[in-house]
């Protein structure tokens, strides 16, 4: 028997240890890992010696813009920036222009992704605003159903506890879950200054959707997963609502790390929604990642927008900010500081967030799973955002110090990306559109 690809000498994680193994990768799967002097023959060796062999990354919630905001970012700079920045597979949220909520749209967006890809892209699609309107043909390519109560997809579309239960009963009736952005104020509140940004979009606001959506889940069933949950509240009213799998949360390496206070300056370097929040909230949020509290997993929530609308002054600049080249950097560094477990990091960043949208040969390095594999190199250095294959250059993270490099990416056994070098062309490596399996 002998495989395609050795990975020889890696570090890897068994049982929560690193141990040192070779990973064997065949056709787009992975074959084996074995013992030093175990490993079966192979067409290439690459010596991984001193270097991290792990899952890539599954981020389950990315904006990956093309269509009419290619400025922004493309399907081809969005995955590279998934690939560089140790990231195997993105799923596109569809608040995009024009937003997804038909076929044709969907199907542009596929064909793009298709050609211009470099990591597999799954896709979510919104909820028209009569809700019997859902064209039923989107299903099969879509992992999810995403909605924004404080920004709708579609003007005039109201949030009333009606429309929750529909949606939630589309997206049970279809087997899908339903994403939401929790955040129940008013669209035309009045924002006048910088301020109002943070108490209109509070963690009361944060509360009050949540607990809409989980009245709503009481009544209908379903599934229900929370976008980027920012505020210790609205983690402990998750924890206090838990059942099974069917209420799961995700949370952004930048409310775990960042609170708006060290953002004093007048633009949009750190504008988002939700918002930063407070060291307490990161805190709790810490705690609440734990197996089975309230917060599943980690999202990069990649959300990017010109410089020229970030450097924008605060009011009118947009709200968003890059991730996918930051996250695994800055998660593995919380593994390197102690402060996470390589257990918890596995679970939280791939093996975890797979399983929600349904990928279940993704997220796990073991044999049988597809050959979505990191290498990462342990060493210091600062985050720089003029460095970003991403259009969007601008982070809160800048100058951030960090201990992870992510060095290659294998993407469905295809090497995509080594030492910072693209080394297969656009389209070649990875599924669109991603599958339930
Ligand atoms: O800050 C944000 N940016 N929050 C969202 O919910 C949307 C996102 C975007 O699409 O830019
Ligand atoms: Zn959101
Ligand atoms: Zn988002």
């Amino acid at each position: 028997m002998s495989v395609d690809l050795l990975l020889n000498d890696a570090t890897v994680v068994v049982g929560g240890r690193e141990e040192v193994r070779s990973i064997g990768v065949k056709s787009d799967k992975i074959e084996g890992i074995y013992p030093i002097g175990q490993e079966p023959s192979a067409n290439r060796v690459i010596d991984c010696s001193n270097l991290y062999v792990l899952p890539g990354m599954v981020d389950i919630h990315v904006h990956l813009r093309d269509l009419e905001q290619e400025a922004q970012e493309d399907y081809r700079t969005g995955t590279m920036a998934a690939a560089a920045g140790g990231v195997t597979t993105v799923l596109d949220m569809p608040n995009s222009v024009p937003p997804v909520l038909s076929r044709d749209v969907l199907d542009k967006k596929i064909a793009n992704a298709e050609l211009n890809r470099y990591v597999n892209v799954g896709f979510y699609a919104g909820i028209p605003k009569r809700v019997e309107d859902f064209d039923e043909t989107l299903v099969p390519d879509i992992l999810g159903l995403k909605v924004y109560p404080h920004a709708p997809l579609t003007e005039g579309t109201k949030y009333t506890r009606r429309r929750i239960e529909d949606c939630l009963a589309l997206a049970k009736q279809h087997g899908l879950p339903l994403m939401f952005h929790p955040d129940s104020s008013n669209k035309n509140a009045p924002i006048l200054t910088i301020q109002d940004h943070f108490v209109v979009h509070d963690c009361d606001s944060e509360c009050e959707s949540l607990k809409r959506f989980i009245d709503a889940k009481r009544r209908i069933d379903g599934r229900i997963h929370v976008c980027h949950v920012s505020c210790a509240s609205a983690a402990r009213l998750i924890a206090q609502s838990r059942a099974e799998d069917s209420l799961t949360a995700e949370v952004t390496p930048h409310h775990l790390l960042l609170s708006g206070d060290q953002f004093p300056n007048n633009d949009g370097v750190a504008k988002m929604l939700p918002p930063l929040r407070s060291p307490y909230d990161h805190q709790v949020l810490r705690q609440m990642l734990c197996d089975k509290c309230a917060i599943d997993c980690v999202a990069s929530d990649h959300a990017p927008h010109t410089e020229e609308k970030k450097r924008a002054e605060f009011l009118k600049a947009a709200s968003g900010i890059p991730g996918l080249e930051t996250t695994v950097p800055l998660l593995l560094t919380q593994v390197f500081d102690g402060r996470l477990s390589w257990v918890d990091y596995l679970r939280v960043c791939c093996s975890v967030p797979a399983e929600i949208v349904g990928l279940s040969d993704k997220g796990v390095l073991a044999k049988g799973y597809d050959a979505d594999i990191i290498v990462v190199s342990r060493e210091e250095y600062r985050i720089r955002g003029d460095r970003f294959f991403s259009k969007a250059k601008i982070t809160p993270f800048e100058g951030y110090r960090v201990l992870a490099r992510p060095v290659m990416t294998i993407v469905g056994g295809e090497i995509v990306f080594s030492h910072g070098r693209f080394v297969i062309e656009a389209g070649r490596a990875g599924r669109v559109p991603l599958r339930k399996r």
